[in-house]
C-alpha cells in the first residue's frame, strides 16, 4: 500500500527533511492543510490537574494537532515522548475520560464535535490488562455488545469471529478466564473487545508495553493486519521508538512536561513484518534520529 499524504506537508517555504524512512515536517500540520475535516483536532489544549490548589500541575500546554480522515484507510498516529510528558493525558482527553476530560483550556474535537465524554465512536486499549476477572474470554470480548443489548446468539457469533481474528483459538480459549491467559493472550482479548464494537477511532495506551520483544513484534504485525481490515483511525502511545516507527503513518514527538508536540514525522507504512523492517538501515536511521532528539530533550529537562 502506498502512503496517501494529501497535505501540503512541507508548508509554503521549507521542505520536509528526509530521514531514513521518514520525513520530518518543518512544523506541526495545521487543519487548513488537510483535504478533509479532521477526525481528531486539538486546538491550544492545556490540562492543569487540581487547578487552584497547592498541588496544581500543568501536564500539557498549548497542544495543537490534527488527525486526518483518510477514507477507506484511517491514519495510524503514534505519540512518543519522555515519561510524564502527558501522552496518556492526551489519549484520555480524546476518550473523554475523567479527570483528564475536560481540558482546562482549548478545544478537543472528534469528528468535528466537542468531546463531552466517552462514546461508541472511540475504543480504548490500555497497557495493563483490563479484562474482567470473573468473565470468560468470550464474555469479555462480547461485553460491549452485551451493554448494547445485542442478543446473545449474535454477540457470541461475533465474539467467536473476533477471537479467531486476534489469533486466539475458539476451540480452546473461549471459556478460559483471564488468569489462565498469558500477557499476549490478554492483550489479544483487549483488542478483540475493542474491535468488535467497530469504533471509528482506536486509542491505545502502551498496549504492548508489558510484553516480551518477540510477542510484542507478533502483536505489532497482528495490529497492522487488523488495522487494514477495520480501516479505523488509530492513536497509539508508546515508549518504544521502534514500535512507533514501525506502526505509525505519523509520529508525534512530545517535549518534556508540560508536554507539547515538538515534531511531526511522516513515516513509510508498515508493509513488511516488524522483525524484517526493524533490521533495515533506513528504518534504523529514523530510529536513531528520534532517539537523539529525545535524549536532547531529556538532557534539557532541568
Ligand atoms: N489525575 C491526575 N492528577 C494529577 N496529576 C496527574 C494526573 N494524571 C496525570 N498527572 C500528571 O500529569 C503528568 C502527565 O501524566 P501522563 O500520565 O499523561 O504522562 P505520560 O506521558 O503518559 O507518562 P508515562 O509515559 O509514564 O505513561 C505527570 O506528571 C502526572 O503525574
Ligand atoms: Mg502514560
Amino acid at each position: 500500500m502506498t502512503k496517501t499524504d494529501t497535505t501540503t506537508a512541507a508548508g509554503p517555504s521549507q521542505p520536509a527533511q528526509p530521514v531514513g524512512i521518514s520525513r520530518v515536517l518543518p512544523e506541526i500540520r495545521k487543519p487548513e492543510q488537510l483535504a478533509r475535516p479532521p477526525v481528531v483536532q486539538f486546538t491550544a489544549v492545556t490540562k492543569t490537574y487540581n487547578p487552584g490548589q497547592a498541588n496544581s500541575y500543568t501536564a500539557i500546554r498549548d497542544v495543537n494537532f490534527v488527525i486526518e480522515d483518510l477514507p477507506n484507510k484511517g491514519e495510524f498516529v503514534c505519540v512518543l515522548g519522555p515519561s510524564g510528558c502527558g501522552k496518556s493525558t492526551i489519549l484520555r482527553l480524546v476518550a473523554g475520560l475523567e479527570p483528564q476530560h475536560p481540558p482546562t483550556e482549548g478545544r478537543v474535537l472528534v469528528l468535528g464535535q466537542p468531546v463531552t465524554g466517552p462514546g461508541a465512536d472511540r475504543g480504548m486499549v490500555f497497557q495493563d490488562y483490563t479484562s474482567f476477572d470473573h468473565r470468560t474470554v468470550l464474555e469479555n470480548v462480547t461485553f460491549g455488545l452485551e451493554c448494547q443489548h445485542i442478543p446473545r446468539k449474535l454477540r457470541d457469533e461475533l465474539g467467536r469471529y473476533w477471537i479467531e481474528r486476534v489469533g486466539l483459538k475458539v476451540k480452546t480459549d473461549v471459556d478460559k478466564y483471564p488468569h489462565e491467559l498469558s500477557g499476549g493472550m490478554r492483550q489479544r482479548v483487549a483488542i478483540a473487545r475493542t474491535l468488535i464494537l467497530k469504533p471509528r477511532i482506536i486509542l491505545m495506551d502502551e498496549p504492548f508495553g508489558a510484553l516480551d520483544p518477540q510477542t510484542r513484534m507478533n502483536m505489532q504485525d497482528l495490529l497492522v493486519a487488523l488495522w487494514k481490515e477495520v480501516q479505523a483511525t488509530v492513536l497509539f502511545v508508546t515508549h518504544s521508538i521502534e514500535e512507533a516507527v514501525f506502526l505509525g503513518d505519523r509520529v508525534y514527538i512530545m517535549s518534556n512536561s508540560p508536554g507539547t508536540i515538538l515534531r511531526e514525522l511522516v513515516v513509510q507504512p508498515a508493509d513488511r513484518p516488524s522483525k524484517q523492517m526493524q533490521r533495515e538501515p533506513k528504518f534504523q536511521e529514523t530510529v536513531a534520529y528520534i532517539r537523539d532528539l529525545i535524549s536532547e530533550l531529556e538532557e534539557g529537562r532541568d
